[in-house]
C-alpha cells in the first residue's frame, strides 16, 4: 500500500483540522476537510532530524546555521533554477505574520494595499486590521480557470497603490501563473514603484509537468520591488512548527523588514523547525514528487466524481495546490444556507468560500492532501445528501 493511501487517526493530537471541532462549533460528525494541512505521514528523515534534536534535550533560543542555509539554497536551484544568496534568507515563525510585518515595515496606515479575491483571507485581514486602505483587483473566473483582469490591475495600481500582496500560487483558485502573467503584473509595479509581497507558500504544489516560478526568477529587476515568503510547512506538512524563509533580495528593504521583525520579537523561529526545515529541503525532492502525483490523482478523483454525479458542481481548472475550489451556486443557497447544508446534511468541514471575499460566495474550498478513500467517503456523503435535499430540482 502507497503511504499516501494509510489512514492515520489524527484526533488526540491537538490537531486544529481534527480536534477543533467543539471550539469552533461544529458538528462532531462533519469530516474536516478544510485548513491546509496534509493527513498524510510525513517524510521519515524529517522525524529522524526532530528526534535527534530532541535527544540534546536543551531548546534554547537558535539561530539558522550553514547547513540550514545550504539546504534552503539547494531546494530552490533545484526545484526552481533560482539561486539566493544566503545574506537574502530571514526566518520568521510565520508567513500571515511575514505579510503583517511588510505591511508595517513598507507602508503607513492609510496607503492602499491591493490584493487579488477571492483570495486567502488572512492578506484582507492584515490590510485592515493595519489600518491601510484595501483595494481589489478581482480575477475572472472562465470556463478553464482564472486569469487576471490586467486593466483593472493597471487602473488600480495607478491610482497610489503603495504594496501588492500577490498570491502564487494562488490560493484557493490554485492557479500556478505563468512567467508572462507574472511578468506583466511585475512589469506595471516596476513602472509605479510598488513593492510585491510574493506569498509562495504553495510554490512546491505544482502539479507534475506543471512549473512554478519565483517572481524574482523570472526578471532580476524584480529583486528589488519583492519580499518573497515561502514555507516548508504547506509542502511537508510542518505547519505547526511555525518556520518560514522570506527572501528579501534589496538590502534596504531587507534592513527595514528585519527592523519590524525585531520589534515584534519574531526574527527568530524555533529550534525543532529549523531541523525538520533542514532535513525536509535536503532529503524531501522524491517524497513530494510522489505526494503531488497522488494528489493530482486526488483532485482527477473529484473532477470525475463531479462530473458524472454532480455536474452542477463545478470545479476550477488548477494547476497546483491540494486545494480544490468548488462552485455550488447553482444550488441557489445562500453562503449561509450552504455552509449549514454541508456540515449538518453531508457532514462535510470545509472552508466556506464567502471568507475569501465576496467573490467567493457560493464556494467552497476542500482539501484534498488525504488518503483517496476519505475523499471516496466525502465526495458519496455529498452525493446523497444532494440527492436527498434537492431531489426535485434535479430531476
Ligand atoms: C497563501 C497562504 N499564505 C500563508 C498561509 C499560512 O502561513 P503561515 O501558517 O506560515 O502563517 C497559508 C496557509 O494556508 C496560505 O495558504
Amino acid at each position: 500500500m502507497k503511504s499516501f493511501d494509510r489512514v492515520i487517526n489524527r484526533r488526540g493530537t491537538g490537531s486544529a483540522k481534527w480536534d477543533g471541532h467543539a471550539q469552533m462549533g461544529i458538528p462532531a460528525e462533519a469530516l474536516p476537510l478544510w485548513v491546509a494541512d496534509m493527513d498524510f505521514e510525513i517524510l521519515p528523515q524529517v522525524t529522524e532530524a526532530i528526534k535527534g534534536r530532541i535527544a540534546h534535550e536543551i531548546y534554547g533560543y537558535s539561530l539558522p546555521t550553514d547547513s540550514y542555509y545550504k539546504s534552503l539554497q539547494g531546494w530552490m536551484q533545484r526545484r526552481f533554477n533560482w539561486a539566493i544568496e544566503k545574506e537574502w534568507i530571514l526566518t520568521v515563525p510565520g508567513v500571515v505574520p511575514a505579510i503583517n510585518l511588510a505591511l508595517q515595515a513598507f507602508t503607513r496606515p492609510g496607503d492602499a494595499v491591493l490584493i487579488q479575491p477571492p483570495v486567502y483571507p488572512p492578506f484582507a485581514n492584515a490590510v485592515l486590521g493595519n489600518g491601510r486602505k484595501l483595494i481589489k483587483n478581482p480575477l475572472i473566473r472562465q470556463q478553464e480557470g482564472y486569469r487576471i483582469d490586467f486593466q483593472d490591475f493597471e487602473a488600480k495600481i495607478k491610482e497610489g497603490v503603495k504594496l501588492f500582496i500577490l498570491c502564487s500560487p494562488h490560493n484557493p483558485v490554485g492557479r500556478v501563473w505563468t512567467p508572462q502573467e507574472l511578468k506583466q503584473m511585475a512589469d506595471i509595479c516596476l513602472k509605479y514603484n510598488v513593492l510585491i509581497v510574493a506569498d509562495e507558500i504553495h510554490q512546491d504544489l505544482a502539479f507534475p509537468g506543471v512549473r512554478h516560478y519565483p517572481l524574482p526568477s523570472v526578471d532580476a529587476a524584480y529583486s528589488d520591488i519583492s519580499i518573497v515568503c515561502t514555507a516548508p510547512s504547506k509542502t511537508f506538512n510542518l505547519a505547526g512548527l511555525q518556520t518560514s524563509n522570506i527572501f528579501v533580495p534589496n538590502p534596504k528593504l531587507r534592513a527595514q523588514f528585519e527592523a519590524a521583525a525585531r520589534c515584534w520579537g519574531v526574527g527568530k523561529v524555533n529550534a525543532i523547525g529549523l531541523v525538520a526545515c533542514e532535513a525536509a529541503y535536503t532529503y524531501g525532492d522524491q517524497w513530494l514528487d510522489e505526494a503531488m502525483a497522488y494528489i493530482a490523482a486526488n483532485k482527477d478523483f473529484v473532477r470525475d466524481f463531479l462530473a458524472e454525479n454532480l455536474p452542477e458542481i463545478k470545479m476550477a481548472e488548477s494547476q497546483g495546490l491540494y486545494l480544490l475550489w468548488l462552485d455550488f451556486n447553482a444550488l441557489g443557497l445562500s453562503p449561509q444556507e450552504l455552509e449549514s447544508f454541508l456540515l449538518t446534511k453531508a457532514h462535510l468541514w470545509l472552508n466556506q468560500g464567502y471568507t475569501f471575499g465576496d467573490e467567493g460566495r457560493g464556494f467552497v474550498r476542500l482539501n484534498t492532501a488525504c488518503p483517496r478513500s476519505r475523499l471516496v467517503k466525502a465526495m458519496e456523503g455529498l452525493k446523497v445528501a444532494i440527492d436527498d435535499s434537492f431531489r426535485d430540482k434535479r430531476k
